[in-house]
C-alpha cells in the first residue's frame, strides 16, 4: 500500500519524507487554511519535498470554475493531482480534466455508486472518507472493500485512496482490504512505527553489548 501524508504542514512533510516511505501527500482547503503562507507556495514546496502525487483541491463548485482552477493547479508542477468533489459538476470537470491528461483525485466519496461514477469519469484516484463515515455510525472500511470489488470487476485503472484514516487500525484494515493508498495525518503515521517492545528490546541489546565489552576489556587487561 502506498502511504500518503494527509497534511499541508511542511514541517510534518519533511519529517515524514526523511524516512523514505512516503509516496505522496493529500491536502484540502481546511488543511491549507491551517498553515501560514500562500497556498500556492506551500504546494510547490510540498512538490519539491515529495516526488509523488500531491493533491490540491479546487474550491469552485461549478464545472467551469473547477476546470480553470484544476488547470491552474496542474500547471504549477508535474506532481500535482487535482482534487474535485464528488458532485455532478465535479464529475463533469473530472471528465474534461482527465481528457486533457490531468490526474484527478475525486474526493468526498461516501458511497460505492459515487466511486463507480468517479472511475467512469476518468478519475485517477477515488477517495472514500473512512473516518467521517465511522463518525456517523456507518462502517467506513466496508465502503473501501465495496469500491475495491467494483473496480476489480471492471478493471478500472482508478486507485482507491483510503482517506480520513484516524488511527493505526484504520491503516491495517485498509492494507488488508487491498486499498492502493492510505493517506494519514502525521500523528497516525508516527504511531505506525512505534512499539514499546522494540524500544525495550533495543535497550536490552545495547546494555548487554556494553556489559560484554566491559568483560572483554577486563579479560584482555589480565
Ligand atoms: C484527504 O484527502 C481528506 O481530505 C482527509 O483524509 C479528510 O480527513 P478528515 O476526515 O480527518 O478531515
Amino acid at each position: 500500500m502506498k502511504i500518503f501524508l494527509d497534511t499541508a504542514s511542511l514541517e510534518e512533510i519533511r519529517e515524514g519524507a526523511e524516512l523514505g516511505v512516503v509516496d505522496g501527500v493529500t491536502t484540502n482547503p481546511s488543511l491549507l487554511a491551517k498553515e501560514k503562507g500562500d497556498p500556492e507556495d506551500i504546494l510547490l514546496e510540498i512538490c519539491r519535498t515529495v516526488d509523488g502525487p500531491i493533491s490540491a483541491e479546487v474550491v469552485a463548485t461549478d464545472a467551469a470554475g473547477m476546470l480553470s482552477e484544476g488547470r491552474h493547479w496542474a500547471s504549477l508542477h508535474k506532481n500535482i493531482v487535482v482534487k474535485c468533489p464528488c458532485t455532478a459538476d465535479g464529475l463533469k470537470a473530472t471528465k474534461l480534466l482527465a481528457g486533457e491528461g490531468i490526474r484527478v483525485n475525486m474526493t468526498l466519496i461516501f458511497s460505492p455508486t459515487q466511486a463507480l461514477l468517479a472511475a467512469k469519469a476518468g478519475a485517477r484516484f477515488a477517495s472514500p472518507f473512512v473516518g467521517r463515515l465511522d463518525d456517523v455510525a456507518t462502517p467506513g472500511m466496508e465502503l473501501v472493500r465495496d469500491i475495491l470489488e467494483i473496480f476489480r470487476n471492471y478493471g478500472y485503472p482508478c486507485e482507491v485512496l483510503a482517506a480520513s484514516l484516524r488511527h493505526p487500525m484504520h491503516v491495517v484494515e485498509a492494507a488488508k482490504a487491498g486499498a492502493h493508498i492510505g493517506t494519514l495525518p502525521m500523528a497516525v503515521f508516527r504511531q505506525l512505527l512505534k512499539h514499546p517492545l522494540t524500544d525495550i528490546g533495543l535497550k536490552r541489546f545495547l546494555d548487554d553489548w556494553e556489559k560484554a565489552k566491559k568483560e572483554m576489556g577486563q579479560r584482555t587487561s589480565r
